[in-house]
Formats: C-alpha cells, structure tokens, sequence
C-alpha cells in the first residue's frame, strides 16, 4: 500500500504539511461509502474520469510562458481551475484527474480542503463532508513545467510544448496533463477559458472569442464554450495565428479559423470547402450541433489531426479529407459520444463514412469504391484481426477502427437501404446528441429503425475478428 500524503493547504502563508502513513489510516476503498471512486469504471483506462461528481463547468485561468529557446521545449504553465461540480453521492473525499503539474492550493466553496497528489489523482478532502446531490464550486491552484507527453501508442498528445507556444490534443486521456479533470467522456461539462500568454502570441481555444485584453507585455484571450464538452475536446492552442473569423452563407455557422503565419497559404487550402461541407452534413446528419466552428492549423507537427469541439486542430496542413473528417466529428464522436473507449469505431468509422460520402458528392468518387478496397483486403492479414468494438486502449487508432469501421457502415446501408440508413444516422445524433452512447445501443437503433434482428451482421462485422463473409 502506497504511503499517503495529505497537505493541509497554506494557511496565512504557513504551510503546514501532515504526513500519515498508509497503515495508520483506514484504506478508504474505492467507490464504497462516502469515497468517490478514482475512475470512471472505463476498463480500457481504469483511473481517468473520477466517481461520485459530475462536473458542471470548468473555467480555466491560465498563464503560460512558452519555452525560451526552441532547443529546449519546455514551457512554464500555471493556472487556477474553478470547477463547478454536483455530487452524485454523499462525500468525504473524492478525486481528479491531474498529471506532471502540481497542486498548490485546493479550496472546496471557500474553505481550503486537505489533499494529496499521486499516480495521476488529486485526492480532495474537503473541510465538511458533502451531501449527494449538491452543487460545490472546487478551486484548484496549480502549475508546473510543460513537457511532450505521448499516450499509451507513443503519439504526443496532452499539452504539447513547441517552439511558439502549445499544441493542446487530448484524446483519449490526456486532458489531465493540463488541468485538473474529470477525464471522461461520460463527464461532459461547459467550459470557460481565460489565457495569459506574452504578447504577440495567440490563444486559441474551444467555442467562442468574448475578449482579448494586453497590459504589461501579456495578452489575455477568452473563450466560451457553452455547449457541453467531453474534456478530452478542450484545447487551449498558442503559437503566431492569424484569426480569421466569417458567418456561413448557407448554415448561419459562424466560423472562426485560425492559421499559423508561419505556414505558406496552401497549407489551409483544404479549408476552403468547410462551408459546403457543413451544409452537406447538415442535410445528412442535422443541424450542426454547437454555437460555432473553424479550424486550428499549427505548424507543429501531431502525426494526426483532432476534432477537437468546435475548433478542429490540423498539423502542418488542412487537407480537405482530413477537413471533412474532424468536421463530421462534431456530429459523430462529439454531439454523440462514447459511452466506453472500447466503442472507438463508432467516431473514427462515421467521420470516416462521413468522408467517403463527402468525396462521391463533391468528386464523384463512389462510397462502393472505397468500401470495395476495404474488402479487398486479404482475409489473412492483420488488418481483420482485430475486435472492431473492442481494439484495446493501444489499438484505438488504428487502421480498422477507420477504414473496418467505414466499410461496417457501408455495409449495414447495403443490407438496411439508403432511406432507412439516412433515418438512423440522423435518429443516432438526434437521440444522443449531448450525450454518450456506445455499440449495444447503435445496434439496436439499427434494429429499431429497419424492424430486423441485425445480431448477426453486428457479430460478424464489429464482433469478430475475422474478415465478414
Ligand atoms: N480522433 C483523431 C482523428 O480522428 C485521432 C486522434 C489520435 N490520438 C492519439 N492520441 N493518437 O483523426
Ligand atoms: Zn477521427
């Protein structure tokens, strides 16, 4: 058993550090009693996201100081986190998820609580105990050095350190390398943002600019977004953009892009077609589901793009595939979210059907084509072997959760037809929009809308690994 550490916080500028061993204290089990539990109960990545709390609101007060020198990526990144939270039972303690970043001081409506930090949980004790059911304003000042941290496949992901500010791209767990989180998706919550950085840099974040004030060499950028939020989809991004901000002609959507200065202009090309691809995907999947849109493209280099919610962020370029992908997105993997990580291919293959139709409609390439090529696929290679609803936590971006997933679309529209398919699509985020919703419930919403028992099909094509017949 770890030791535990609780630290009172600093009270009257005296810090007074209490230091319990583990066996002197009673194990506070996980999930019983008055304990929330560490994790959300994901088995693919048992300790993000926190029982006994539902997180209404984050509002971010974030300073950040980008490294000094381009050979040394390390940055400087503190903040104040004031989090809005109900519980969902009662409480003496619960936890957040918080990684590499230190806390400093925790209070609990007001009063300072007692914590402890380790193996990525901010233990929080708070001074009384907490009923079920109450709505508790928790404020947490923290900080520390930025580094580039990489997920469990080795991408870099969290807050990302580069040479002119930060590349912030958190799928799937990496939200907590930044601040203090219920990481999650089931955990949606409105955010705030207010973004200190030296002046000259910008910060880009989710939903919409309500401010931007200069005093003594630093600018504060604010963002709202108000439409609920896995936090796994919050960014905060800075580096040399230039803003570009324009209202849809035909959705109405407004648009704010921003573009590294440091890239050529053919690098955002493929934004181009961002409003004629929202009015596609407004005609398939309904309206578009959050109160703007537009892209982040970063000169840095992710080795992939992110939807993240309502201000997709694209690496080095925007290419139009890859625009229409974190576009449809927002519909699918945001609005509609998983309720597990191992539902994985209900995101990546829906943006990736989203892309296959976008290019029969704008290019004339048939859907059948690219589906064809999926089947083209040997039977003996790897590719078939996986479990498309159950990949396993390094296997979540990999090619068949994309293209195996895809052609699982393409093939249900063949056997379900394309007025019955369109009637799921849009039933799909009409019924969950907001919310979480994972294989069993998409299966039988399938079901519901054609009136046939679709248990093979799913058990050939997501629950199997095997090539379908
Ligand atoms: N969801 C992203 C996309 O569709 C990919 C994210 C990859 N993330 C990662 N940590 N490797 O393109
Ligand atoms: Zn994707």
């Amino acid at each position: 058993m770890p030791v535990r550490r609780w630290r009172t916080a600093v009270v009257g500028g005296v810090a007074t550090a209490t230091l319990l061993a583990g066996a002197a204290v009673a194990a506070p089990s996980s999930g019983a009693g008055t304990v929330g539990s560490e994790g959300a109960g994901d088995p693919y990545f048992p300790r993000a996201g926190n029982g006994g709390i539902d997180v209404v609101r984050y509002d971010l007060r974030l300073d950040y100081d980008p490294p000094s020198s381009p050979r040394r990526l390390v940055g400087r990144l503190d903040g104040v986190a004031v989090i809005t939270l109900r519980t969902t039972q009662r409480l003496t303690r619960f936890d957040l998820d918080l990684r590499g970043l230190r806390a400093e001081r925790v209070r609990v409506d007001g009063r300072l609580a007692r914590f402890s930090h380790g193996r990525g949980e901010l233990r929080i004790r708070p001074a009384r105990t907490l009923p079920a059911g109450e709505v508790v304003e928790v404020r947490i000042a923290y900080g520390g050095r930025t580094g580039r941290p990489r997920d469990l496949g080795g991408a870099l992901y969290g807050w990302v350190t580069t040479a002119d500010g930060a590349m912030v791209a958190s799928q799937p767990d990496g939200s907590s390398t930044w601040f203090p989180v219920s990481d999650h998706p089931t955990d949606k919550a409105r955010f705030r943002f207010r973004v200190r950085v030296p002046e000259g840099l910008v910060a880009v974040a989710n939903g919409l600019p309500v401010d931007r004030t200069t005093r003594r060499g630093h600018t504060a950028w604010s963002w709202h977004a108000a439409d609920p939020m896995a936090p796994y989809l919050a960014t905060v991004t800075v580096g040399n953009f230039r803003l570009d901000r324009y209202r849809d002609r035909s959705t109405g959507v407004l648009v704010v892009d921003a573009v590294d200065r440091d890239l050529p202009r053919s690098a955002a090309a493929g934004l181009a077609a961002t409003g004629d691809m929202l009015d596609f995907f407004e005609r398939r999947f309904g309206p578009y589901p959050f109160a703007a849109y537009g892209a982040i493209v970063d000169d840095d280099d992710l080795g992939y793009a992110l939807e993240t919610q309502t201000r997709s962020l694209f690496s080095g370029a925007a290419e139009e595939e890859v625009v229409a992908h974190e576009l449809a997105h927002q519909w699918l993997g945001n609005h509609v979210s998983v309720e597990r990580w191992a539902d994985i291919w209900l995101n990546e293959g829906w943006a990736t059907y989203a892309t296959w139709l976008w290019a029969e409609h704008a290019h004339g390439r048939p859907a059948r084509r690219a589906y064809d090529a999926v089947r083209a696929i040997p039977a003996s290679d790897p590719f078939w072997h996986t479990v498309l609803a159950d990949p396993g936590p390094r296997g979540l971006f990999d090619a068949p959760v994309y293209d195996r997933g895809a052609a699982t679309l393409h093939a249900l529209r063949t056997r379900l037809g394309d007025r019955d398919f369109l009637r799921l699509a849009r039933l799909w985020v009409w019924r969950h929009g907001g919310g979480n919703a994972g294989t069993a419930v998409f299966q039988a919403l399938a079901e519901e809308v054609s009136g046939t028992d679709l248990s093979g099909f799913f058990d050939a094509w997501v629950r199997t690994p095997r090539k379908p017949a």
